[in-house]
């Protein structure tokens, strides 16, 4: 299928669409008194799920393109990639506005209390880097150091889910589901072949 300019932009309207519903979904849940018993937690939990499939959606648009020859979709990446941004600043502001209730000084004491909340953190301040860098002149400028910085993608996909997994109390299917995802999208992207020519698997 060739892919043109035309195409390009409406998959960016689509994605466009695709990032937001969700969060105007939970604006009308969160209005209509339907968050559940503990809206709290349920917004924190719905921001932390929408940032976590937002960066696997991000991190399959590279693979796909070189799987079915779809090379000019790698453009839509920066748009998938600031929408991982928006969903884990909406995460983090819910925690501190509603769950902390803007008590910065318990926001430092939970950070060095909970490892799971400081690997949040670290990963936040990647997520940070990574759009601050995302603007074109800004690319442009950093040249090479660029890529070397934005490999920190990886680092947080291995995080993340850590996070994740380390923040539930006893329901650990679906943080280890993602956990095996960030892995094989990991390992996507460190051929099998290269690890072995290395020697690092045997
Ligand atoms: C900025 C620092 C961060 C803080 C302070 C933070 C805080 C939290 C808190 C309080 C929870 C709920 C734990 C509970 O069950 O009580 C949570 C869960 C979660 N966070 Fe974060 N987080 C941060 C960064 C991130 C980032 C960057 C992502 C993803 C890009 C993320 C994804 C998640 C996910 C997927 C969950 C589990 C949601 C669920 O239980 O369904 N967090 N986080």
């Amino acid at each position: 299928m060739k892919i043109t300019r035309r195409n390009i932009f409406w998959l960016k309207v689509a994605m466009h669409l695709v990032a937001l519903t969700p969060i105007i979904y939970l604006v009308l849940l969160v209005l209509s008194e339907s968050a559940g018993g503990d809206p709290v937690q349920y917004i924190i939990h719905y921001t932390g799920i929408g940032a976590l499939n937002t960066l696997v959606m991000m991190l399959l648009i590279s693979p796909i393109a070189r799987r079915f020859k779809l090379g000019p979709i790698v453009q839509t990446r920066r748009l998938v990639g600031l929408y991982v941004f928006a969903y884990a600043s909406l995460h983090l502001m819910a925690f501190i506005s509603l769950d902390l209730l803007f008590e910065w000084s318990l926001l430092w004491q939970e950070t060095i209390k909970r490892p799971y909340i400081l690997i949040g953190m670290f990963s936040y301040i990647i997520l940070f880097a990574l759009a601050i860098t995302s603007i074109p002149a800004l690319r442009h400028k950093m040249g090479r150091q660029w890529q070397t910085l934005h490999r920190l993608v990886y680092l947080a996909t291995a995080l993340i889910p850590i996070h994740f997994y380390w923040s539930v109390k006893s329901e650990i299917i679906e943080p280890s589901i993602y956990i095996a995802i960030a892995v094989i999208l990991l390992l996507i992207r460190a051929p099998l072949k290269r690890l072995l020519s290395k020697n690092i698997l045997m």
